[in-house]
């Protein structure tokens, strides 16, 4: 056996989050064929909520993705499979329930990578559990669609397969079968956390940049703490760029947030601190010292936002808006998030021995 251990563990977590959602696309486009193809009105009912519930997920895997703050492509062989399934399911020559086997393959596909995830993050650093811990909610959800789709295989294989001839029984096979895959499941899960309102979402951020903070300042390994400033870098700047768009433009825009210009130079010191640590060498006192500097000067911006800003926002804008704008901005960060990445991927314009010269293979390369 070849065992390849090709990634930093936060690229291996990127990696296998990007199969997962490469392959739900898949299977979301699998539950509108499902949909079409069943008369039965509670047979429908049942799959339009599990379908709702696929939808929900991507958008749950889309906000983990954002949070933890890698990307990267899936991986050639997932393409190839997904490739595959959606022959099948696009193919004339499939029956209904070979259709249906595809379809519970890749459900349980979802189940073993996502617990996968859940495993592996388990020790990991606290900054990727807060961001990816959330694919618990997921992992129920598809425990629940496996069952679901093995029982709809054994309803639909004594119709395809066992000759049953009476269309009714299978939809009231199907039915009991989806009561018994549901019921013993659902009590213990916590609900999938998406949509959330645009507060919300921002405090999940910034308690992921203070965890990212605590380990740099916390470790004596150069390497990691290297590696660690890089990531806050992305994640700082996806943040505030992405707020300052969204948030900081929707309050100027209504009216009577004058303390938003306070918090625009906020994000522009903090900014130029970062520019200044990225200069300094990662073994160096200075470095540590104005990490530490720079962590209470975010600390205070984000203590003002959640303290004083937060309440006010949450006075003045109802809770459909803020959702409204949490979807706008999860969208400008992705954007910025790519474009920092971009440029951390260019090559390198010298090779310099400091903090920001380091081979750009190595984590602590910085976007410039
Ligand atoms: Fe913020
Ligand atoms: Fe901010």
């Amino acid at each position: 056996m070849t065992i390849r251990g090709i990634h930093s563990p936060r690229e291996g977590i990127a990696s296998k989050l990007a199969d997962i959602t490469a392959r739900q696309r898949l299977i979301n486009s699998y539950d509108d064929w499902l949909l079409s193809e069943v008369d039965d009105d509670d047979v429908r009912i049942d799959l339009q909520s599990m379908a709702q519930e696929d939808e929900r997920n991507l958008k749950l895997l889309e906000t983990i993705s954002l949070a933890h703050g890698v990307r990267v492509e899936p991986q050639k062989a997932t393409l190839g499979h997904i490739d595959l399934a959606r022959g099948i399911l696009d193919g004339n020559e499939y029956s209904v329930l070979e259709k249906i086997a595809e379809y519970s393959l890749l459900k349980q596909m979802q189940v073993s990578c996502g617990r996968l995830v859940q495993l592996l993050i388990a020790s990991m650093d606290k900054d990727i559990r807060m961001a990816v811990g959330p694919i618990a909610a997921l992992n129920g959800d598809n425990e629940t669609h496996v069952k679901k789709a093995s029982t709809m295989m054994e309803a639909i294989g004594r119709y395809e397969i066992a000759g049953e001839t009476e269309e009714r029984g299978l939809w009231s096979r199907m039915k009991e079968a989806f009561a018994s895959a549901t019921m013993p499941v659902v009590g213990g899960l916590a609900k999938p956390v998406d949509d959330m309102p645009l507060t919300s979402v921002l405090v999940v951020d910034h308690r992921k940049v203070s965890a990212l903070f605590k380990e740099i300042l916390a470790t004596e390994d150069v390497r990691l703490a290297q590696e660690r400033f890089h990531q806050l870098y992305i994640d700082f700047h996806a943040h505030s760029l992405a707020e300052e768009k969204v948030l900081y433009e929707t309050l100027r825009f209504r009216g009577g947030f004058a303390e938003i210009d306070h918090s625009y130079e906020e994000h522009e010191e903090a900014r130029t601190l970062f520019d200044d640590i990225r200069s300094a060498s990662p073994d160096s006192a200075k470095f540590k010292s104005m990490v530490s500097r720079l962590e209470s000067l975010v600390s205070h911006h984000v203590d003002e936002e959640e303290d004083r800003l937060f309440p006010k926002i949450k006075e003045r804008f109802s809770e459909n808006e803020l959702i409204v704008l949490s979807r706008r901005f999860k969208e400008e960060k992705m954007q910025a998030q790519e474009s920092l990445a971009l440029r951390s991927s260019r090559p390198r314009r010298d090779s310099s021995s400091s903090f920001m010269g380091s081979d750009r293979t190595t984590p602590g390369t910085f976007p410039q």
